[in-house]
């Protein structure tokens, strides 16, 4: 399918890029560039051969600047909460995907693009990397998810701090915190991609994609419901090939083979 706003492309064996395309705003998420982002992420989840998702923006000095404040100035409320409400659908197709989503974070990740980060399942930011969550200086909340998601990805104090004072923080602190993985130089930024998504590939398809539904459907649940949710999972997966392909090859001491069935 073709994109106006969007590259999707796979890359190699079930690795799909999809890079965020319009470098002359920073990458600013109008909201063209959200429903296409929603349909990139159906149609990397209806690939059965799928693996996983590096998620990037065009150009040197932005993952991505935000949403598109151009877009967003004459806004009326119902405007708005249609904007937030289309992102709410595209980040959560993303979250959501059968298979990881790795946020590879080249420059500016605000507002929005913080956002954005945050939907994928864990971050690698270049050494140029700025995040921040700058609503709060432009009269307005964080909209795509920024007041849930960081919280529960670096903890209540730090997400308040960072969403009440607007502050931007660099690879550094950001890894510090907890919002990123790991750093790398910016030169390297997309072979760190590659190299967390090959591991990731190789493992048992189903396995994979079962751990990241229980983690993103569990966080909402209690803890009983969640690991209840957990246990039924593992008993599905004992029905599966890869599960016995898995243990065989264990136990022969030799490399599994998965078929993801
Ligand atoms: N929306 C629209 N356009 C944007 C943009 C955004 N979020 N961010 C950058 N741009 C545009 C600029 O207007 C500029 O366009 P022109 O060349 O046509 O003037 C171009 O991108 C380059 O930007 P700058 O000249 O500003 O580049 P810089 O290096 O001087 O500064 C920056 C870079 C610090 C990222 C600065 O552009 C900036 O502060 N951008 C806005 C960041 C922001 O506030 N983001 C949050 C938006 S609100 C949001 O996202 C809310 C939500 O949750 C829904």
């Amino acid at each position: 399918m073709a994109y106006e706003n969007l590259i999707l492309e796979p890359i190699e064996h079930g690795i799909y890029r999809l890079t965020v395309n319009r470098p002359k705003a920073l990458n600013a998420l109008t909201p063209e560039t959200l429903a296409e982002l929603e349909a990139a992420a159906a149609q990397v989840a209806a690939d059965p051969a799928a693996r996983a998702l590096l998620v990037t923006g065009a150009g040197d000095k932005a993952f991505v600047a935000g949403a598109d404040i151009s877009r967003m100035v004459d806004m009326t409320p119902e405007d708005g909460q249609r904007f937030c409400e289309a992102a709410l659908k595209a980040f959560r197709a993303i979250e959501l995907l059968p298979v990881p989503a790795i946020a590879l974070v080249n420059g500016y990740a605000l507002g929005g693009g913080c956002e954005l980060a945050l939907a994928c399942d864990f971050i690698v930011a270049a050494d140029n990397a700025i995040f921040g969550q700058p609503e709060v200086n432009l009269g307005i909340n964080p909209g795509f998810g920024g007041t849930q998601r960081l919280p529960r990805r670096v903890g209540t104090g730090m997400a308040l701090e960072l969403l009440l004072t607007g502050r931007q923080v660099r690879a550094e602190e950001a890894q510090r915190i907890g919002l990123v993985n790991h750093v790398v130089p910016r030169d390297q930024l997309m072979a760190k991609g590659l190299e967390l998504a090959r591991q990731i590939a190789a493992k048992a398809p189903l396995a994979v994609r079962y751990t990241k539904r229980l983690v993103h459907r569990g966080q909402n649940l209690d803890l009983d419901s969640a690991c209840a949710l957990e246990t039924q999972a593992f008993g599905l997966l004992c029905a599966s090939e890869d599960k016995r392909e898995g243990m065989r090859a264990f136990l022969e001491k030799r490399p599994a083979v998965f078929h993801g069935r």
